[in-house]
């Protein structure tokens, strides 16, 4: 039996029965009700299509000049995490697979590759398989570089170099140039200049990833640095990326504008999204069927 309290409020008690007219919040509510779930609608639809935020006066905390510190070392392990569990080791393991086979030495260059982890993960990949793989990876933060390098120092196969990637030189191009969870750090300019120079400096494949800005990501980096990571740049630098991060729509318009010509573009599981291309030939159909619940291999 349904009973109506003094203050409105309504209890169950008993059997259930069927609901009648009676039952439910009189005409008076309606308006409100009708109003507080407009106000809902209103303000996930800004959050879906809330326009990218993006200042270069306000660079991420591990972007900063700073010395190697404890917070900024959380940090990078942190994003080691995330990469193993969420999302980038899975990623890009479908394309190892299908672009690298035995045989000849593949060049591979990592253009702001942080602590290095994702360049040892692939080494480690290619050593396992007998493929042979030498990568150069780029990074512009010192302190940053100095922690990659003390980390890889089981990985000859990696030659860290200090540069801005958006400057950064070399006279042979590359069979794979990799470039993830980077491009929400650049103005739309110079996240196309980006993706133009990664073109430049590939004789075949080229892959950029990163998260995909939507609501259903805001919320999940919130959850995920409120829950698990909780570290102070972890939080602040993984809420700024979500806001920064490019639109499925956006990330294509970049490539777009950056001469990328008959690349391919996906979503990926969780949060993240990738175009790639070959700059050699026509894009070839790259198997990456659920990679996002490849975690095992
Ligand atoms: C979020 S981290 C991503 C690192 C790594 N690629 C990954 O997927 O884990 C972005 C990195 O890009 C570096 N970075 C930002 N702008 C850069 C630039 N212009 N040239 C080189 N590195 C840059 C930052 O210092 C930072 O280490």
């Amino acid at each position: 039996m349904l009973h109506r309290r003094a203050k409105g409020k309504t209890k169950w008690k008993g059997h259930s029965r069927t609901l009648g007219a009676s039952d439910f919040p009189s005409r008076a509510l309606l308006p409100t009700v009708r109003r507080a779930g407009l106000s809902v609608a209103w303000a996930a639809t800004k959050l879906a299509g809330m326009k990218r935020s993006f200042s270069a006066e306000e660079p991420e905390l591990m972007d900063q000049p700073q010395p190697v510190t404890r917070e900024l070392e959380i940090d990078l392990e942190n994003l080691r995490k995330i990469n193993r569990y969420f999302g980038s080791h899975s990623l890009l393991r479908p394309f190892l697979r299908r672009w690298f086979e035995p045989g000849r030495t593949f060049r591979v260059l990592d253009l702001c590759t942080a602590s290095g982890d994702l360049p040892r993960m692939m080494i480690d990949w290619a050593r396992s398989r007998g493929i042979a793989l030498k990568i150069d990876a780029v990074e512009m933060n010192a302190s940053i570089l100095e922690i990659a390098r003390r980390r890889s120092a089981a990985y000859p196969e990696i030659n860290f170099i200090h540069a801005d990637a958006l400057h950064f030189a070399e006279s042979l191009t590359y069979d794979l140039v990799h470039c993830s969870l980077a491009l929400h750090h650049f103005s739309e300019e110079n996240a196309t200049r980006l993706l133009r120079h990664m073109r430049e400096l590939s004789h075949d494949k080229v892959l950029a990833s990163d998260l995909e800005r939507s609501a259903v990501t805001q919320l999940s980096v919130w959850l995920l640095t409120a829950c698990v990571f909780r570290e102070p740049m972890t939080r602040h630098d993984g809420r700024l990326s979500a806001r920064r991060a490019f639109s499925f729509w956006e990330f294509a318009q970049l490539a777009d504008a950056a001469g990328w010509e008959n690349f391919e573009h996906r979503r990926f599981f969780p949060a993240r999204q990738a175009m790639w291309m070959s700059v050699r030939e026509e894009a070839p159909v790259v198997e990456v069927a659920s990679p996002a619940l490849d975690f095992a291999t």
